[in-house]
């Protein structure tokens, strides 16, 4: 019986998309799930991939979703994949604590809440979790921009700062997960994922940056950052999702670094100090503050 995969938002665009054509490629038998159906519309051609709506946030729409994949199966799922994610860039100053929540919602409590679902059929067969982390986990990347003539115009602190600590939340989480699973036989395997060309960033709420904020002479480049226009070189979804596709099937566990900037983050993240970490990130960074 060929092995099974379920993945989680596979909106054209994505990376849960690349990895659904990746999966199917090498003969696993891919669910791919999303919100809206009609967003996996490229997949529905190829053999072997079940398209399912799914809202991780929703327990009786992932309900659904494991009634259709034991159906299927008999019981089994192989590998699950939590890609889904949400975006949202703001200065945590001025950050709507709800946006912020919906945010971990969707980062770090779906992920539990499909775990918990799929248990079974991952201990069933001995499976693997295949967690998709980031590398602003390890970065606290800053709010970045760059102007037109391609010079950094200001970085300050202003990255979604939250978004970087819903990953890290799930990167700590992972550690155990892997240790209180072990006896159960079943795996897990974090995917420390470097800059990907995707719309995640346009896919967030766009910041409104008041007048009144510490912030506001950034406004400008902090929207810029919110559409994507931050100046990283970006790795293709389907170049990132061949690698992890690859890692997944011989069996790696632990954590993986993949896509463009992971590796050198990987080496910052141990050999760079705090402070100068620090100072490369601000790079200077200085604000006209309307109070003062
Ligand atoms: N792109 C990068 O540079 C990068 C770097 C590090 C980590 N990541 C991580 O990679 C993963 C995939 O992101 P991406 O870059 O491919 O962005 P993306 O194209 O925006 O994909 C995100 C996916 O998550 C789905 N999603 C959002 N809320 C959901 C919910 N409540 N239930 C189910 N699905 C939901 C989206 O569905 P809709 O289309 O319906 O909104 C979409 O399918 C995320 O976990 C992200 O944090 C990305």
């Amino acid at each position: 019986m060929p092995k099974s995969v379920l993945i989680t938002g596979c909106s054209a665009g994505g990376i849960g998309f690349s990895l659904a054509k990746s999966f199917q490629n090498r003969g696993v038998t891919v669910f791919a799930t999303a919100r809206d159906l009609s967003k996996m519309s490229g997949l529905e051609k190829l053999p072997n991939i079940v398209l399912l709506p799914l809202d991780v946030t929703s327990p009786s729409s992932i309900a659904d979703v494991v009634e259709a994949v034991k159906a299927k199966t008999g019981g089994k799922l192989d590998y699950l994949v939590n890609n889904s994610g949400r975006q949202y860039v703001m200065p945590a100053l001025d950050a709507d604590i709800e946006e912020g929540k919906r945010m971990f919602d969707v980062n770090f409590w779906g992920v539990l809440r499909m775990i918990q679902a799929f248990s079974e059929l991952l201990v069933e067969s001995k499976g693997t979790i295949v967690n998709i982390g980031s590398i602003a986990a390890y970065l606290h990347s800053p709010y970045s921009s760059m102007s037109a003539d391609n010079q950094f115009r200001s970085r300050v602190l202003t990255d979604p700062g939250i978004y970087n600590a819903s990953k890290a939340a799930l990167h700590m989480f992972d550690e155990t997960l892997r240790i209180e699973l072990a006896p159960l036989g079943v795996e897990v395997l974090t995917i420390v994922t470097g800059s990907i060309e995707t719309a995640i960033l346009t896919n967030g709420p766009q910041p409104k940056v008041s007048p009144s904020s510490h912030y506001y002479s950034l406004e400008k480049d902090i929207k810029e950052r919110a559409k994507g226009n931050d100046g990283y070189k970006r790795m293709k979804a389907d170049e990132f999702a061949e690698g992890v596709v690859g890692d997944v099937l011989r069996g790696a566990t632990g954590k993986v670094w993949r896509g463009e900037n992971a590796t050198a983050t990987r080496i910052a993240s141990v050999l760079m100090p705090m402070p100068v970490m620090d100072r490369v990130l601000l790079n200077g960074t200085r604000l006209e503050n309307p109070k003062s």
